[in-house]
């Protein structure tokens, strides 16, 4: 603007000076004055529009920095969001070279994600290079690919794993490679396999309890003629002791089939206010008189309180405590002590426990031994303790076995004093150790 000024003046556009009649002393001075006086406007004018410009640069840099901080936090943010999710994240170019992986990616697949971004996606999932032409053709047709994969993983666990492939497109539209995103399924698929199979075991018990129930009647109707022909024939010798043993199969066999029903078929549970202590002690007295009692078992009872009030199933909690205190007495066919206990726990919890000094079971047994049809004892079909668990289950209560070949078995049970469903609770499990 100054320059501008100086420029007019010199071409005249501006006078020099103010025209007029000036003495010529007066010439001079007035030319000075004029001179002085257009400079300074020049030059305020000049300031002025200099400190205009510089606080307007300096706004605009301070809305620069503004941006580019909400620039930044919205990168972590991204970054943030991407990495929290618990699905696997990796992108790649159209060969497979791994660009970005996210945190969850790098979980999954048990590598750093940095390991990650220098490999091929190939290779990361242990395909070979038809594995890509497929995804990249089938992307050619579609705009998203799925598959599963069984994958090994860096750290050798054995997965299964969900993916999804889409273009990775840049904003304007222009395909830049793909973007992988996967979970690991190997929970679900686990949880799906024990569904059907426990749907498969439903539906076997229910044709096996149907059996058991037609061949009651039958077995009922033989064994009484058995026991008739039996007192009428008075056999003696060996007839006599085939008879026996026909008798006493005959009895086994109906036992058997009671049992199965009672664990197949366990009919309306009936909870009642009881006495546990009560409960506990009815069933040891007629332990006294069982076929597994010897003279060289010893029978311990702790009872704290001396009265424990609960609601319960009495029935039910009769056969729990009939199968325990029947398995550790035939646990110890050399003679020992059963200790019984029932004390209350915490949290409105009571537990009973049997112990035994007997031959006691590997862990791996332990786990057997609760199915149905399992077990060692020679005289017994292996159903007590499926039937005790189901009923403990039934209550909502809990088992824990602790047990050591040789060195006896603690069965503790615990039980809500009253929080009774009578509905078993697929997800809760029996401990062992
Ligand atoms: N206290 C124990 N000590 C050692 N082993 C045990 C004990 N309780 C159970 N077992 C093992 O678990 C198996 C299964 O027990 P379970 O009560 O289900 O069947 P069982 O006693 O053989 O037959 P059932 O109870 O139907 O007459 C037993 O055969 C035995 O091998
Ligand atoms: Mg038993």
């Amino acid at each position: 603007m100054y320059a501008l000024m100086v420029l007019l003046i010199h071409y005249r556009v501006i006078p020099a000076y103010p025209e007029g009649a000036f003495e010529d002393g007066e010439v001079a001075t007035v030319r000075i004055l004029y001179a002085l006086v257009s400079h300074m406007v020049s030059f305020f004018a000049v300031a002025y529009l200099a400190s205009y410009l510089t606080e307007n640069l300096r706004r605009t840099g301070r809305e620069l920095e503004l941006r580019r901080d909400d620039l930044a936090q919205l990168r972590e943010l991204n970054d943030n969001i991407i990495d929290s999710i618990n699905s696997g994240l990796l992108t790649s170019d159209w060969e497979g070279a791994i660009t970005f992986a996210n945190r969850a990616a790098a979980e999954i697949t048990g590598r750093p994600a940095g390991d990650l971004a220098r490999r091929n996606i190939v290779e990361v999932l242990g395909q070979e290079r038809p594995f890509l032409w497929r995804i990249r053709s089938a992307l050619e047709r579609e705009k998203r690919f799925r598959f599963e994969l069984d994958y090994a993983d860096a750290r050798g666990r054995d997965l299964f794993l969900g993916f999804t492939v889409s273009i990775l497109r840049e904003r304007s539209g222009v395909p830049l490679g793909m973007i992988f995103i996967f979970q690991d399924l190997t929970e679900i698929r686990a949880l799906e396999e024990e569904v059907a199979l426990k749907k498969r075991m439903a539906a076997l018990g229910e044709m096996a309890a149907g059996v058991a129930h037609e061949l009651r009647n039958p077995l009922a109707s033989m064994s009484g003629s058995v026991q008739v022909l039996k007192r009428d024939l008075r056999l003696r010798g060996e007839a006599g002791d085939l008879m026996d043993i026909v008798v006493k199969e005959s009895k086994r066999l109906d036992q058997i089939i009671r049992d199965f029903l009672l664990f197949a078929k366990p009919g309306r549970f009936q909870a009642e206010n009881a006495d546990l202590v009560a409960i506990l002690r009815e069933t040891l007295s007629l332990l006294e008189n069982s076929e597994e009692r010897r003279a060289n078992h010893r029978v311990v009872t702790q009872f704290s309180p001396a009265s424990i009030p609960v609601t319960v199933d009495v029935n039910r909690m009769k056969q729990v405590f009939w199968n325990l205190a029947k398995n550790a007495l035939k646990a110890m066919p050399d003679g020992g002590t059963l200790t019984v206990r029932a004390a209350d726990a915490i949290e409105g919890q009571v537990a009973v426990t049997f112990v035994d000094t007997g031959m006691g079971m590997s862990e791996q047994d332990i786990a057997s031994n609760f199915q149905p049809f399992h077990g060692s004892f020679a005289s017994g079909t292996g159903l007590g303790l499926a039937i005790v668990y189901r009923i403990i289950e039934e209550h909502g209560g809990r088992i824990k076995v602790k047990s050591r070949p040789g060195a006896g078995t603690e069965v503790a049970l615990y039980l809500p004093r009253s929080a009774v469903t009578g509905q078993p609770a697929e997800e809760r499990r029996w401990t062992g150790s």
